[in-house]
């Protein structure tokens, strides 16, 4: 072991160039532009895996980007981890507010800003570092270690699950461990064990067939923004609540217990009020804000459009109007029932005089993970040990619907290992990851590998 943190110590600058190389193809996989892109960032990742001593490195393609493994089995007797994480990142776009070029990894401070810096090539870099300094220094692993690393997280993974139903032999292990969410605070690692799931819906409304000239033609007809406009702002009451009729049947209530848990936990509204640049924040009314960013289901617009949107100004009364609405969901909300709930209520309020289409663009289930489970126990003192500190236990507002396909068809458990930070600006300008969370990190994973063997026998 002091070998292996030796190693992380000495190559600090070493693995900073390294990510750096990552980081600079541009992984996006959204849309059809930058699919070469994806692919070659896949062939380095596969290419790393070798490097760092991974035996059966493959590149497996897909109907979309393609997936990345390789393992090391040189531990007869001993569990198997499987770590998953995502290659891919999101568009950069506003690329004006970047500080740095986003696809040119830059330490500011504490930080290196980058996309894809946290959100996950940095998160999934760190397990490479971790099992780099092993196999450098003792060449082997105390356990055995699987990877599998995909290109279509961003995009919902669709291809994922029909991989892992196809392989199902090839990805047995004991564990899942995931870093691709944030730790609680800069300086307090934590565990997650809940993730929200995901409902994404677009409504297109159409009013009169053409354009009109706004003077001529205001006040004979509904103008579909105004429509529009009027139906997502009927969508939460006064209360915060969501109107959805049966919106709220299937949502899992939070304990007693569990309210408990939040309130002890280090949190201050009119800090977060302020981080954020709200003078007052918004939300479900009877619950406090972690309650509601973790623990409730929400429903956001993300995108409304239509009529001139240019510089100045022009009379006009439009055709269409659209909009793009998310709803973040908890355990035991099927994202497929809600997306027909909302289907079923929009259509239902819209006026008869615009025309409504709706449709689902994608959707995943919420996850909950064991928290007394051997794998997390052996979490908490891998991160107390890289960390130097307690972790604390949180849910997350964010989504990764495949744990709970990791669940359901792999029959795994995941252990959330987030080392990102909560303002890390993900999928925003400026994502960075904090250099004390990657260092900290491959330390944890370090010790992580050594720790799992000890707890997953114990079982
Ligand atoms: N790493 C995030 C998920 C995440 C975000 C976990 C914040 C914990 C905290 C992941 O890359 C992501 O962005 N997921 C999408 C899911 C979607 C595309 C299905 C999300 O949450 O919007
Ligand atoms: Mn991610
Ligand atoms: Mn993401």
């Amino acid at each position: 072991m002091e070998l292996v943190l030796k190693h992380i110590e000495e190559n600090k600058q070493n693995f900073l160039d390294e990510l750096k190389e990552f980081i600079a193809i541009p992984s996006i996989s959204t849309g059809e532009e930058n699919k070469n892109e994806v692919a070659r960032c896949a062939n380095w990742v596969a290419d790393h895996l070798k490097n760092i001593g991974m035996n059966n490195v493959k590149v497996f393609p897909t109907e979309g980007h393609p997936v990345v493994y390789g393992d090391w089995l040189g531990a007869p007797g001993k569990p198997t981890v499987l770590i998953y994480g995502h290659y891919d990142v999101q568009p950069v776009d506003p690329i004006d507010l970047w500080e740095s070029p986003p696809f040119e990894a830059t330490v500011r401070g504490d930080n290196l800003y980058a996309r894809g810096a946290a959100d996950d090539k940095g998160q999934v870099f760190i397990h490479f570092k971790a099992i780099e300094a092993y196999m450098k220094n003792t060449g082997s692993l105390p356990m055995n270690v699987k990877l599998m690393i995909e290109g279509e997280e961003e995009v919902g993974s669709r291809n994922l699950p029909k991989f892992l139903r196809e392989h199902k032999d090839l990805l047995k292990a004991d564990l899942i461990v995931v870093s691709d969410s944030s730790m609680f605070a800069k300086g307090v690692p934590s565990i997650c064990y809940g993730l929200r799931g995901l409902s994404y819906m677009q409504i297109d409304l159409v009013g009169p067939k053409g354009d009109l000239h706004s003077g001529s033609f205001g006040g004979s007809v509904h103008n579909p923004i105004q429509a529009l406009t009027e139906i997502v702002a009927s969508l939460h009451d006064k209360n915060g609540k969501i109107t959805i009729p049966g919106f709220y049947k299937d949502v899992l209530a939070l304990t007693k217990k569990e309210r408990d848990a939040f309130k002890k936990l280090p949190w201050n509204d009119k800090k977060y009020a302020k981080e954020l640049g709200v003078k007052q924040l918004y939300g479900e009314k009877g619950f406090t804000t972690l309650e509601r960013l973790w623990a409730r289901p929400t429903l956001e617009c993300n995108g409304i459009w239509g009529g001139f949107t240019g510089e100045g100004a022009k009379t006009v009364l439009p055709s269409k109007a659209s909009a793009k609405i998310s709803m973040r969901l908890v355990p035991h909300q099927k994202s497929a029932k809600i997306a027909k709930l909302f289907e079923k209520h929009i259509h239902k309020i819209a006026p008869k005089s615009v025309q409504v289409t709706v449709r689902n663009l994608h959707g995943g289930e919420a996850a909950i993970t064991p928290i007394d489970s051997p794998g997390v126990k052996a979490a908490v003192a891998a991160l107390e040990k890289g960390f130097n500190k307690k972790p604390l236990y949180q849910r997350e507002g964010g989504s990764i619907p495949i744990v709970v396909d990791f669940k359901q068809i792999l029959g795994l458990d995941t252990v959330l290992l987030g080392f990102g930070l909560p303002d890390e600006n993900a999928h925003a300008p400026n994502e960075f990851i904090n250099l004390d969370n990657f260092y900290g990190g491959m330390r944890t994973v370090a010790h992580l590998f050594n720790e799992l063997p000890n707890y997953l026998k114990k079982k």
